[in-house]
């Protein structure tokens, strides 16, 4: 596929699945049973080790190449900006300023984010951005299940707190994100079209380029109403209860399994 030439995605899902909210609610009130891989807290420990301590904390979910989490850590100089993606190539693929001017305040990670986000919860620390930009978007009916709001994850994301900003090509994808955060933070949650005047990634700038419609999602969340179901408004005892690994129930949807479940650059 040439640059500027990229398909929106491609589904005969037309609007919100129509098993969303019922799976969503059934996610708040079910325990998360899968266990945490021993390389997923090695690298959330990494991904703390430079912190001191203070700095509010940014995470780029699914940050890609790191484009973005480079400008993010450029704009926030005062906070401590996380990168995660599953995939070390994209990680370390070159980045657009030479390493003597990457800021200092950033690191990337690898790790799977349904390990990474329940780490984070139950280690207490809340976020005050949270940026879950061009997420694989899954687009067949069937796949319902490997969007990140229908995903058991999705109250995690959402007791993490912070500024959530959710970006896609697909409509779908940002009304379904919409809805299902609303059924867990119990109050309506809007989403808008914007134009990517500074494009943040590369996925929004070849989209952009392609003349495509952006969707997002802007939503400051209340961690003192907490999700509906409880998960982000629980101690972290309670978290981690809820976590500790007894057996593996779910799948691991989105690791290592996206290729052709989205554009590449
Ligand atoms: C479509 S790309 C978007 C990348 C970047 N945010 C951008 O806009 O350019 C989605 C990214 O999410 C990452 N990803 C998907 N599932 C993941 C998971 N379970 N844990 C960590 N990263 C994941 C993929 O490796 C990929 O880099």
């Amino acid at each position: 596929m040439s640059y500027a030439n990229s398909r929106i995605p491609e589904s005969a899902q037309l609007g919100v699945h129509e098993n969303l909210a019922e799976k969503v609610r059934r996610h708040l009130s079910e325990p998360f049973r899968k266990p945490v891989a021993h390389y997923n807290r090695i690298a959330f420990e990494h991904s703390l080790a430079g912190w001191d301590g203070r700095a509010p904390l940014i995470l780029d979910a699914g940050c890609g190449v790191g484009h973005s989490t480079i400008e993010l850590a450029r704009s926030f100089p005062d906070h401590w900006v996380i990168g995660v993606d599953q995939s070390a190539e994209r990680l370390e693929r070159r980045k657009p300023y030479p390493p003597a001017l990457i800021p200092a305040n950033l690191v990337f990670v690898r790790a799977d984010l349904v390990d990474f986000w329940r780490l984070l919860l139950e280690s207490g620390l809340r976020l005050a951005r949270h940026y879950i930009l061009y997420p694989n978007p899954w687009p067949k009916i069937g796949h319902l299940g490997r969007r990140w709001h229908a995903h058991p994850v999705f109250p995690f994301i959402a007791g993490l707190g912070g500024a959530l900003d959710c970006r896609s090509n697909w409509r779908v994808y940002v009304e379904e994100f919409a809805l299902a955060l609303a059924v867990v933070i119990d109050r309506p949650v809007e989403w808008e079209i914007f134009d990517a005047a500074s494009p943040l990634t590369p996925f929004e700038r070849k989209y952009r380029d392609s003349g495509q419609t952006l969707y997002r999602i802007r939503c400051e969340l209340d961690l003192e109403r907490g999700p509906a179901g409880g998960v982000g408004s629980e101690s972290s005892e309670g978290a981690n209860a809820r976590t500790e690994a007894l057996a593996q129930t779910e799948p691991m949807p989105h690791a290592h399994r996206e290729t052709g479940e989205h554009d590449e650059l």
